[in-house]
């Protein structure tokens, strides 16, 4: 292993507590590991291949189509986008949450916009996306 460099993170127990339970969960052998699989992931995805690179994968949102207006907004944010979206899957979890599962394919740089336009909303309770390059690794 290249030479390592330590550091301090400070975290509120309540956290640090569900933290551990991820840990335990997933199996990691100490927090070490854990933190750099996860700054692996934030880099992965703010960052893979290049910001002109094109890449396919998923924007996963969960949301509550009650919000104000969300529903219209998303529909127009994803019509704004619509070069970028593939397919769309709409799932209506119960009275006021939706699961919506965009495919997306193109540029990096775009495909982030897009997404953190919508997880912009209020309203989306949470939208992960997921990114793997066009090219293959
Ligand atoms: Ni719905």
């Amino acid at each position: 292993m290249d030479k390592v460099t330590r550091f301090g993170v400070s975290l509120e127990p309540a956290l640090l507590k569900k933290f551990d339970g991820l840990l335990k969960r997933k199996g990691y052998a100490s927090r070490s590991e854990a933190v750099r699989d996860l700054v692996r992931q934030a880099l992965n995805e703010e960052g893979i291949s290049s910001p002109k690179g094109n890449v396919v994968g998923t924007l996963t949102l969960l949301y509550d189509h009650d919000a104000s207006h969300l529903s219209d907004r998303m529909t127009h944010l994803q019509h704004e986008y619509h070069q970028l979206i593939s397919s769309t899957t709409h799932i209506h979890i119960d009275h006021h949450r939706c699961l919506e599962v965009l495919v997306v394919s193109g540029k990096a740089s775009q495909i982030r916009k897009m997404a953190d336009s919508i997880r912009a909303l209020k309203g989306v309770l949470q939208g992960e996306l997921v990114m793997a390059s066009a090219k293959g690794v």
